[in-house]
């Protein structure tokens, strides 16, 4: 199916290319993260909000899916000032039907400063500004996203928490106990950091963690909470202050350690057809978005491995982003980490069964549920592209 719409802005100061795709509008809404990238292109762009489609469909929420990515070095010192006037041109779709949010290369605070200083408020403005009252909408919302949990932002720990959570219902349907199994991450930011937090807070041995500067890996168990407390901005392990015992390796060495469970929380197409046989556990629970080619997914499928999909198993920000902004969870972390365990398992053990009842794969299951629920939305509320914008 193709998006509804396909947008490439050229910053007008540095040439650096910028892009919107909207996958689909459902009530007027389509919600989707920006991603700062180099090397990012309107083809990943455009999967990545197709992938925001099954998102919200696969948590039955009642928004379409979008993406923004700019294809920028987030290390570059002019990335923000880059943000601040992609979000200003785009200001038309920011104010109506785009709700965006943190993503690999951003965090929640980058993008709150860079629609305050594009004049722009939030950047769910689009959802607010259906409420009778966005201004206090908006305060009620920022003051569940101030939250911390052990000194670390909430935004920057439920999609995490989330897979993790995906992980354990899918130990439970494989027959495995968090605490008789190791795991590898690729990725150590907001995703993969909160990820390794609460696989090891289950008990998960978590023996290789790879972030852009190589591999650390320690088949006893690497310290998670140290190395998020050596985290940089970018969630970059400071290799000067490795724990003893561990060792830093080459960066694409964590599929090869021999971990039970792999969580790519990195960059798409990570897993491809010529490493995923590298790969010799039983599960891998997607982090990232698209961090498994088509191909590889066959293939380990054919192997016996269980792969759970990314739109699933890290739909726990946008969830819970979205939950916050349209009033449908309480505040607080508690209320937050509850309602994410809650749906999480239910979602991956009915997305499991639907896969063994129907023969297909865990993908095709919840591709069929994530669309009927989105088309059952539609079909209430309209797309809503009868608009000014986008007639
Ligand atoms: N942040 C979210 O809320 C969220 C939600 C759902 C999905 N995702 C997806 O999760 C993935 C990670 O996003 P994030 O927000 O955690 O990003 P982030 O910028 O916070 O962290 C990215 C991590 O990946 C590492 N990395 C980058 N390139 C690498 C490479 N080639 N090999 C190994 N490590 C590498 C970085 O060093 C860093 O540790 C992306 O695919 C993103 O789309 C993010």
């Amino acid at each position: 199916m193709e998006p509804l719409l396909r947008t490439t802005w050229t910053d007008p100061v540095t040439a650096s290319h910028g892009y919107l795709v909207i996958d689909r509008l459902v009530g007027g809404i389509a919600a989707g993260g920006t991603r700062v990238r180099e090397g990012c292109t309107l083809e990943e762009v455009e999967r990545l909000a197709r992938a925001m489609t099954l998102k919200s469909g696969g948590l039955d929420l009642p928004v379409g899916g979008a993406k923004c990515g700019l294809d920028v070095d987030p290390h570059d010192p002019a990335a923000t000032a880059i943000l601040v006037r992609f979000v200003q041109a785009l200001r038309p779709f920011f104010e109506t039907y785009v709700a965006t949010g943190e993503d690999m290369g951003t965090t929640q605070a980058q993008l709150l400063q860079a629609f305050a200083q594009a004049g722009l408020g939030v950047p769910f403005q689009a959802i607010v500004n259906r409420s009778t009252d966005p201004p206090a909408e908006v305060a009620r919302a920022a003051a569940t996203f101030d939250i911390q949990s052990d000194g670390i932002d909430l935004f920057d720990l439920v999609g995490g928490y989330g897979v993790a959570e995906a992980a354990e219902a899918a130990m439970t349907h494989l027959g495995l106990k968090p605490g008789a199994i190791t795991a590898a991450l690729q990725g150590f930011g907001s995703m993969g950091g909160s990820s390794a937090r609460y696989l090891a807070r289950k008990g998960v041995k978590v023996i290789g963690i790879a972030d852009a500067g190589g591999t650390i890996a320690n088949p006893e168990g690497l310290d998670v909470e140290h190395y998020l407390a050596l985290r940089s901005p970018f969630g970059e392990i400071d290799r000067s202050r490795l724990a003893p015992g561990d060792r830093a390796l080459p960066r694409d060495e964590w599929l090869r350690l021999g971990a039970d469970l792999a969580v790519p929380a990195a960059v798409a197409d990570a897993i491809h057809e010529g490493n995923c046989d590298q790969f010799t556990g039983r599960l891998i629970v997607e982090a990232a978005n698209i961090p498994t080619t088509a191909g590889a997914e066959r293939r380990l499928i054919e192997r016996g491995v269980l792969v759970i999909p990314d739109f699933i198993a890290n739909a726990g920000t946008n969830g819970w982003a979205l939950w916050v902004v349209l009033g449908l969870v309480d505040p607080g972390a508690d209320a937050a980490f509850a309602k994410i365990s809650q749906t999480m398992r239910r979602t991956v053990s009915a997305m499991l069964e639907l896969a063994d009842e129907a023969g297909v794969t865990p993908r095709e299951a919840a591709t069929r549920v994530a669309l009927a629920n989105s088309d059952r939305h539609l079909a209430a509320l309209g797309g809503g592209t009868r608009s000014a914008v986008l007639e």
